[in-house]
């Protein structure tokens, strides 16, 4: 079978089984088999498969046919410039975080004597490491404490590091943040940032129920659930966090649309955090 004809036939399968993004499904896990970066790069098509790789591509495309997300079949994915190593049930990185972090990042490089100075950062809820990884590879000054309430979590934030040699400016702990203890740190945490970032499970119970099958059959369900009105660990980090800034330090966070208006009413009932709400922005889906 050539691997066009490959390529077709699995199309036609996930469609016929209501996999979402059926074409690009088959088209990733064929330019995965073949070691290919993307799927454009392969040419000719028309090549045969060789045997081992026509049982490779079918034994992962069974996989998609059981809904599996593409990012753990591949067990890979790019985030910004780095690519990094995907495991279920950890939270597979979304473009709207890589947008947080440009927002971020474009706010820190404004700020030129950063170059000169240390720059604290603290990720509540690193999942894959997405974000510190990235604020460290872009921000050679950055150190990053990034805690996780998962071990799964913590673990490939650990792992991903060392593939891209940035663990000596890492601090990965497991430690869970509840407004309950925010008094009680561990003893290698340091206790002042300049930024705290963190893409929170902010999803509302009610629309919990309205998640695709990738999503809850895989993924970390702590990592999705934000509480009745997914502002669970949004206060909590508030909260917590507003201790552990240094002045002029800022907190960036990527909510639900609804919930700018819940924090500013937030804030405005907790005045003692001396927090305000600085901005915010819609992502590329204009939310
Ligand atoms: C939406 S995921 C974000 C993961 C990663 N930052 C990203 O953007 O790809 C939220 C993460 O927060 C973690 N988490 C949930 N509740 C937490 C808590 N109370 N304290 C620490 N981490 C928590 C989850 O385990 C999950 O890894």
């Amino acid at each position: 079978i050539s691997i066009l004809e490959a390529v077709s036939y699995w199309t036609r399968k996930f469609e016929a089984a209501g996999v979402p993004e059926p074409g690009a499904s088959a088209e990733y896990i064929t330019g995965h088999v073949l070691r290919f970066k993307s799927f454009s790069l392969i040419s000719p098509l028309a090549q045969n498969l060789t045997a081992e790789e026509r049982t490779k591509v079918w034994k992962l495309c069974e996989k998609r046919m059981n809904r599996m997300p593409i990012q753990y079949i591949l067990g890979e994915w790019d985030f910004r410039d780095l690519n990094l190593v995907m495991r279920p049930p950890v939270f597979i990185p979304r473009p709207e975080t890589e947008e947080l972090v440009e927002h971020l990042w474009l706010y820190l490089q404004e700020d030129l004597s950063r170059e000169e100075e240390e720059l604290g950062i603290l990720e509540v809820g690193c999942g894959s490491g997405a974000i510190s990884l990235s604020l460290l590879h872009e921000f050679p000054q950055a150190h990053c404490t990034a805690v996780d309430v998962t071990k799964e979590a913590v673990e490939l934030t650990q792992h991903n590091a060392e593939r891209l040699g940035l663990c000596d400016r890492l601090n990965i702990i497991k430690f869970i943040v509840l407004s309950l203890n925010d008094i009680v740190f561990p003893a290698d945490f340091e206790t002042k940032f300049d930024v705290i970032v963190s893409n929170p499970p902010y999803i509302w119970t009610q629309d919990m129920g309205t998640l695709e099958q990738e999503i809850v059959g895989y993924e970390n369900h702590c990592a999705l659930h934000g509480g009745t009105d997914g502002m669970g660990l949004i206060r909590d980090i508030i909260h917590t966090g507003h201790k552990l800034l240094k002045p002029g330090g800022s907190i960036w966070l990527e909510v639900d649309p609804r919930h700018p208006d819940m924090i500013q009413t937030y804030l405005n009932n907790h005045l003692q955090y001396q927090l305000h709400l600085a901005g915010v922005y819609q992502d590329f889906n204009e939310r």
